[in-house]
């Protein structure tokens, strides 16, 4: 009997519950409604990984952009900068942004050679003589090519960021004529170009990322290198080479690249304050890298680096031997993008 009136008791209270919940005002809907909330809500986090110094041309443009767009989004759209590889390295960095776990970097031209070969017309040794040709190839015909080669990659090209001219250094010897450089290992890129640059005139390479190059250069592993001024001192790679030579005989600069599936799917006033607000980094760092190489009055005042200038004569024989380096590399980059690069 008394299990009898249990059971009942408790199918009852059931009820009861049952129907006081289902007809119990929604909650939610009473909360107090906070603006915050909302806010949250709309919130858009980039994060953009880069290799170098947060001083470095490209450092500091990632800064600046990063900025430049909470001020222009007024704190919608947060620009989440990784400077010095400390999420990806070169080796890791392309694959991360296809698969959309960052949204934005901006690879050296030989990095972005491991996406698509024609990038590699970038790295051909004497290919531009000055900024300005540069600068009209990369906004002209040159640039729009490149972009397009990545389209098949889920990447979108948005800017060109410039660094500047290559500069050689080496702890054995001088660098002053082509036969010097037989006795030295250079660290580089990744970039078949490259490697052949330096095997053509006799020495021997390894790729190694760019956080790894101090390290490696001061334990004797590889014992030269070649960079821009702003890179070699905002690394203070001068303190592990006794010898410079100011070649200009490269250039260093970077694709600016979005995950484009990521690019499609912001809010078309996203994409417009991104687009100006990289028209105007861009504008702004373009400017800036020139000034880096100032930074070489400061590799002057160091004693223990001795620099030269290459001289005339040898950089017109480099030039020479380099012009086998465009009949080689014409199949892998294509002839239509090769007639944009000016050449030896
Ligand atoms: C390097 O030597 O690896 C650097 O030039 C890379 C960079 O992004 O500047």
């Amino acid at each position: 009997m008394k299990a009898i009136t249990g059971i009942g008791l408790f199918v009852i209270v059931g009820f009861l519950t049952a129907y006081l919940i289902g007809f119990q005002p929604n909650l939610k809907e009473q909360l107090p409604y906070d603006e915050e909330q909302r806010g949250l809500k709309d919130q858009i986090t980039i994060k953009f990984s880069h290799v170098v110094a947060e001083n470095t041309p490209k450092g500091l443009a990632a800064s600046y952009f990063s900025k430049l767009v909470t001020e222009m989004s007024n704190d919608r759209i947060e620009i989440q900068v990784y400077p010095n590889g400390m999420l990806y390295t070169e080796n890791t960095e392309v694959a991360a942004l296809r698969r959309g776990d960052i949204q934005m970097m901006a690879p050296s031209f030989s990095t972005m050679s491991a996406i698509n070969k024609s990038w590699l017309a970038m790295d051909l040794p004497f290919a531009f003589d000055n900024q300005d040709e540069v600068e009209q190839a990369l906004n002209g015909e040159l640039g729009k090519k490149l972009f397009q080669t990545l389209d098949p990659y889920g990447l979108k090209g948005v800017a060109f960021w410039f660094n500047g001219f290559k500069q050689l250094t080496s702890s054995t010897n001088p660098l002053l004529t082509l036969s010097d450089f037989k006795n030295v290992k250079f660290r580089i890129q990744p970039s078949p170009v490259i490697e052949r640059q330096f095997k053509m005139l006799g020495a021997s390479t390894a790729v190694l990322p760019f956080n790894e190059v101090y390290h490696n250069l001061a334990v004797g592993n590889v014992s030269g290198q070649e960079n821009t001024i702003s890179n070699i001192v905002s690394k203070k790679l001068y303190q592990v080479q006794h010898y410079m030579t100011l070649s200009n005989h490269g250039y260093l600069g970077y694709a600016v690249v979005f995950n484009r599936n990521y690019w499609n799917n912001l809010p078309s006033d996203v994409q417009e304050i991104l687009t100006e607000a990289l028209r105007r980094t861009t504008e702004w760092t373009n400017q800036q890298a020139v000034k880096h190489e100032e930074k070489l009055n400061r590799l002057q005042k160091d004693d223990s680096l001795q620099i030269n200038i290459l001289s005339d004569e040898v950089r017109r024989q480099w030039k020479e031997q380099s012009k086998v380096l465009y009949e080689e590399f014409m199949p892998k980059i294509g002839k239509e993008l090769m007639q944009y690069i000016p050449g030896p």
